[in-house]
């Protein structure tokens, strides 16, 4: 329980204790455009990412006076995803509800940065979207209305008046689903940041175990061995990113931290910027190059996973199999890139390499842990 206790410390109203710092007086007269930012979260389940979300926002509210929205994706998780009944739900409608919520946020910037009204974008789940609208009325960023007896959702003032932070609170372990966000960041030229909240495994079981409803160990320790924490150096997307130790000293790391959200709204991503690397990861399909590249990439997936599990010391026969399982799905996905069909990559809008790759390790990690768990 050391982070739990560390970061009640760390963010809780600690520092302010009553200091209302200019409580009402919301007078900042802001560019609205360049005073609005999107942080990422990430770290593994119950590593305490909730909590800190929570109390970071309640400081940033006090002590800078901004908006800021928590976006926890497990609180808007809808309890029966489609065949989820009773279970964990698979990687891929993981993946559907993760896009779909983007798709959402997407809608409440728009009315944001154009100063409208919000409402369900064609084509969105009923749950999802009701819950992301109660999860944005909870915390005072929107609030309900009838025009013309049209029942809609209106922007608080201070969503308006304000420079608003939005903190996404997930895993977002894999690269490739924390730049689903940075993309969106892109298109609207908003801040981006990452945290990375860094948590010693076996904290993080221990406290996984106390829930309600704990994930199974094996899913924590796979995801422990996948995660792939933010690289500045290698992924020039990623510079704005800060990795907070559980055991950090408090008021360093909330100093860190308001150091690196004021400069993700002082910088917003140019879509210029970026043009190389866009070029360079939003690539289309259809290209016998990208179909060559996939292949590679998923065959070099595989034999590092089948190295795994050797270390894992499977049983032979049930690495034979694993091998079958993993080349099938590989074969799918190909051939899935190849006519244009939509067994694994239904739910994409643009079909990119990095999405494909991480669509399959979601697939993959599907399988593998069917395996994992066979043998515990
Ligand atoms: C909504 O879904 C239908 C059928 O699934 C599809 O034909 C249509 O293009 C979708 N519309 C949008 C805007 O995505
Ligand atoms: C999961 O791991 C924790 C920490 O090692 C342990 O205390 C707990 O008993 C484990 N739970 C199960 C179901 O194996």
């Amino acid at each position: 329980m050391r982070m739990r206790s560390g970061g009640k410390g760390l963010f809780s109203a600690g520092r302010s204790g009553g200091m209302k710092t200019a409580a009402g007086s919301g007078e900042v007269t802001v560019d609205r455009r360049s005073k609005l930012g999107l942080c990422v979260l990430c770290g593994l389940p119950a590593a305490g990412k909730s909590t800190f979300a929570r109390a970071l926002a309640l400081r940033l509210r006090q002590e800078r006076d901004w908006a800021v929205g928590v976006l926890s994706y497990d609180d808007m998780l809808p309890p029966a995803l489609p065949d989820g009944a009773g279970t964990q739900p698979r990687p891929s409608q993981w993946k559907m509800f993760r896009q779909e919520l983007l798709k959402h946020l997407e809608c409440f910037l728009v009315a944001v940065i154009g100063g409208g009204q919000m409402s369900a974008p064609p084509n969105s789940t009923e749950a999802v979207w009701e819950d992301f609208i109660t999860c944005l009325k909870k915390q005072d960023l929107i609030f309900s209305a009838a025009l013309e007896a049209q029942p809609c959702h209106l922007l608080a003032k201070t969503v308006v008046s304000r420079p608003l932070f939005l903190v996404l609170d997930d895993n977002f372990y894999y690269q490739s689903m924390r730049y689903e966000v940075y993309q969106l960041a892109r298109k609207y030229s908003l801040g981006f940041c990452q945290l990375f909240l860094d948590c010693p495994l076996e904290t993080c079981l221990l406290r996984n175990g106390q829930r309600p409803q704990p994930l199974p160990n094996e899913t924590i320790h796979l995801m422990e061995r996948k995660i792939e924490k933010p690289n500045p150096e290698k992924n020039s997307w990623e510079h704005n990113s800060l990795m907070i130790q559980s055991t950090a000293c408090p008021v360093e790391a909330s100093l860190e931290v308001t150091d690196l959200l004021l400069t993700a709204l002082e910088n917003p991503i140019k879509c210029v910027e970026d043009n190389t690397e866009q070029k360079e990861t939003d690539r289309i399909i259809c290209s016998t190059n990208i179909l060559h590249k996939a292949d590679e990439t998923l065959r070099r997936t595989i034999s590092q996973t089948m190295k795994e599990a050797k270390d894992e010391q499977i049983p032979l026969n049930n690495l034979k199999r694993l091998a079958e399982e993993l080349n099938r799905l590989k074969a799918d996905f190909l051939e899935d890139l190849r006519q244009g069909n939509r067994k694994y990559l239904c739910f994409q809008q643009t079909t990119d390499l990095s999405d494909v790759i991480s669509s399959f390790c979601d697939e993959r990690d599907t399988v593998v842990q069917k395996y994992f768990s066979k043998q515990h």
